[in-house]
């Protein structure tokens, strides 16, 4: 019989009820020390239903906050505040992994420890504005991280991966995508580094692949997975060969047999402004695991999707955003609430917890 969104799934150690995820989705709601509250345990407890809930991006130190209000995973308190939401979560059955982010240069002083620089991988200023708590700013020329400052960057994913076991999640996704720090380090538009993390596409790969290792020590490589994007120019980021780049790091971490790979195709609408346009299916084909493929998905074309076996599972952003229960009403054909995208960032219920379910 062929596969749809609604057929179960082994994942790593688990079986996913459905095919359907929940994309990580940064909602700047946690409260004071990034610490996720009671609003955030009902968000999620909310949408219990997908296969599996990937959360928003969470720090994985004070460095790596870009944004205000999102929650973090390096203080005893934000691993207290998880610990209620992996525990709602579960108590109706559900299956939750942590998103682990660093967001290196897309920052601001303002957001940094004692108004330092952001970091990245090489000193190159990002086109466009920050979101700080003075309102919008330019972004400013990050500093370039030293050979000997990147051990360090390791470790806080190492400690903050050990902070999400703690807390009860199911697993973590490395926030390999998008344009933050594990992107800018492999992309040749944000990475002209000179040293053993730059120049070729194996060395501009090296920290994604050192981070996951790392992180695949604590916890296994079958409850880990990974976000990639190779078509995304978000944040500022190109690469002139992202076929032969991206090939590289699918193939590379196939050794680590992870949970899964979540590939975003968003970028795929603009051809070319992150780099040559290519065929994302020739990374399904390249991988050997579970594969996640996300973006403008909707039921008609998820089921294709994995029909065809393009996919294994797809994650609906936007989508799931508007409706906690989201499989249910595409399984059933119930029509979908609109997203309301002036909630989407900040402010508390109102257009996070109060879209309605289906009655
Ligand atoms: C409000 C919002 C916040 C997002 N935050 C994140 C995030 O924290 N991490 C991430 O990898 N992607 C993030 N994304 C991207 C989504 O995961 C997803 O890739 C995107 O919405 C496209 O999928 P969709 O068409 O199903 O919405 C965000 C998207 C939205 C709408």
């Amino acid at each position: 019989m062929t596969a749809t969104l609604f057929s179960p799934i082994k994942l790593g150690p688990y079986t996913l009820p459905n095919r359907c995820a929940m994309a990580p989705m940064t909602r700047n709601r946690a409260a004071a020390g990034n610490v996720p509250q009671a609003l955030n345990v009902k968000y999620y407890e909310q949408r219990t239903s997908a296969g599996l809930i990937i959360t928003e991006g969470s720090q994985v130190s004070p460095q790596g906050i870009g944004y205000p209000n999102t929650p973090g995973i390096y203080t005893a308190e934000q691993v207290a505040g998880w610990k209620k939401v992996t525990a709602a979560v579960h108590a109706k059955g559900g299956h939750i992994f942590l998103q682990l982010w660093h967001v290196g240069r897309i920052s601001h002083p303002s957001l940094q420890p004692a108004g330092a620089l952001p970091l990245a991988p090489s000193a190159i200023k990002p086109a466009g504005q920050v979101y700080t708590f003075q309102g919008m700013q330019d972004y400013v020329a990050p500093h370039a991280l030293t050979t000997g400052e990147i051990p360090a960057i390791i470790e806080q994913f190492r400690s903050a991966a050990k902070h999400a076991l703690e807390a009860g999640f199911d697993g973590v996704e490395i926030h390999g995508a998008n344009g933050y720090l594990l992107d800018q380090f492999l992309r040749d538009g944000s990475n002209t580094r000179t040293d053993g993390y730059g120049g070729t596409i194996a060395r501009r790969a090296r920290l994604m692949l050192e981070v996951t290792e790392a992180v695949c020590g604590v916890w296994g490589g079958n409850r880990v997975g990974i976000r990639l994007s190779p078509l995304q120019p978000f944040n500022d980021v190109r690469d002139s060969t992202p076929e032969e780049t991206f090939s590289f790091v699918v193939r590379e971490l196939n050794r680590f047999n992870l949970a899964y790979l979540h590939i975003t195709e968003m970028g795929r609408d603009a051809p070319g402004v992150a780099g040559p346009a290519f065929d994302l299916l020739k990374l399904r084909k390249i991988w050997k695991g579970v594969y996640m493929t996300n973006s403008g998905y909707d039921l008609a074309r998820a089921n294709a999707a994995i029909g065809r076996g393009d996919a294994d599972m797809v994650s609906f952003g936007a989508p799931f955003l508007a409706n906690p229960d989201l499989p249910a009403r595409m399984e059933q054909g119930v029509p979908l609430n609109t997203p309301d995208q002036a909630t989407f960032y900040g402010g508390s219920e109102k257009g996070y917890t109060d879209y309605p379910f289906m009655s």
